[in-house]
């Protein structure tokens, strides 16, 4: 039963007391826009409303989780505009979720969707998902949490690796490095997240909304402040020339030319 009309996502019913959310442009790779971004958190805040809604699942379906913040609409915004962006509230929005999230993740999860994936509380990863923060390759940096979730989730080395050499880590390694939770074939993988969605949504709700506060409070605590201080690093990297140069030259399909400027 598919539910109100997105344009860039599907909301379903897919199991008793568990919704789904699916990303859906696939032939963007999932790359998020403003109006997806905004629609994902619509979609949480509905469903915190309906008491018959217990757990989300959230996925990018078989083949990818998410490119990243969508690089045509990025490309156009000054670092006036990154500093107005309405993106910050929304990704807080999406983390101020209360029920519980699984996301399925298939495929790339870069950037911004590596960032989604880490909104989430618990990640399932098929065998081909790969986990990156490509962003340093556009010169620029995570800028909706990653660099503060990361080092949390996979410890300062493999953070430093991933966010500045640009380096992808497969399942397994997410695995071993605690970001996600288990690894299933790829085709498991929506299947495995819908069926902790129904475990935990049988669990008494207000023990679980307790529980996922109290687990978020360990996780996060100063997060806030790294998140801000972040973004101001992001939103200065969107005066430089270099940022400008990689995501021209990803969007031209060709090599960038840097000038550490
Ligand atoms: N934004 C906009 N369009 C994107 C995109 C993105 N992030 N990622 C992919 N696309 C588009 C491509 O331009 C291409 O469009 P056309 O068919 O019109 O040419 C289409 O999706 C398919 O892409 P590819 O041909 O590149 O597909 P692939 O399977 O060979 O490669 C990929 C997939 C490895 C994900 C590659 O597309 C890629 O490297 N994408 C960019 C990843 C990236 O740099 N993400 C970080 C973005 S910055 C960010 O996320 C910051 C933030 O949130 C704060």
């Amino acid at each position: 039963m598919s539910e109100k009309n997105y344009q860039e996502i599907i909301v379903s019913q897919c199991a008793p007391q568990v919704q789904m959310i699916e990303l859906n442009r696939p032939k963007l790779r999932n790359a998020l826009t403003t109006t997806l971004l905004r629609e994902i958190a619509q979609a949480l805040a509905a469903a915190e409303q309906k008491d018959s809604i217990k757990a989300i699942v959230l996925t990018g379906g078989d083949k990818v989780f998410a490119a990243g913040a969508d690089l045509k609409e990025m490309a156009s915004l000054t670092a006036v505009d990154v500093l107005k962006d309405q993106r910050p509230a929304i990704w807080r929005s999406i983390y101020q979720c209360k029920k519980p999230i699984i996301a399925a993740v298939n495929g790339f999860a870069l950037g911004g969707g590596c960032e989604l994936a880490m909104h989430a509380d618990i990640i399932i990863a098929g065998e081909s998902a790969q986990f990156g923060q490509p962003e340093i390759n556009l010169g620029i940096m995570p800028g909706a949490g990653g660099t503060q979730r990361l080092i949390r989730a996979v410890g300062k080395s493999l953070a430093m690796k991933i966010v500045l050499a640009g380096e992808f880590i497969g399942a397994e390694e997410a695995k071993q490095s605690g970001l996600v939770a288990e690894v299933t074939a790829v085709e498991m993988t929506i299947e495995r997240a819908i069926a902790l969605a129904k475990s935990i949504a049988s669990k008494p709700s207000l023990a679980v909304q307790q529980a996922k506060e109290v687990l978020l409070q360990a996780f996060e605590s100063h997060l806030q402040a790294g998140i801000a201080y972040e973004r101001k690093a992001f939103t200065v990297l969107s005066a430089t020339e270099d940022r400008n140069e990689g995501i021209a030259a990803f969007l031209e399909k060709r090599p960038p030319q840097y000038k550490g400027q």
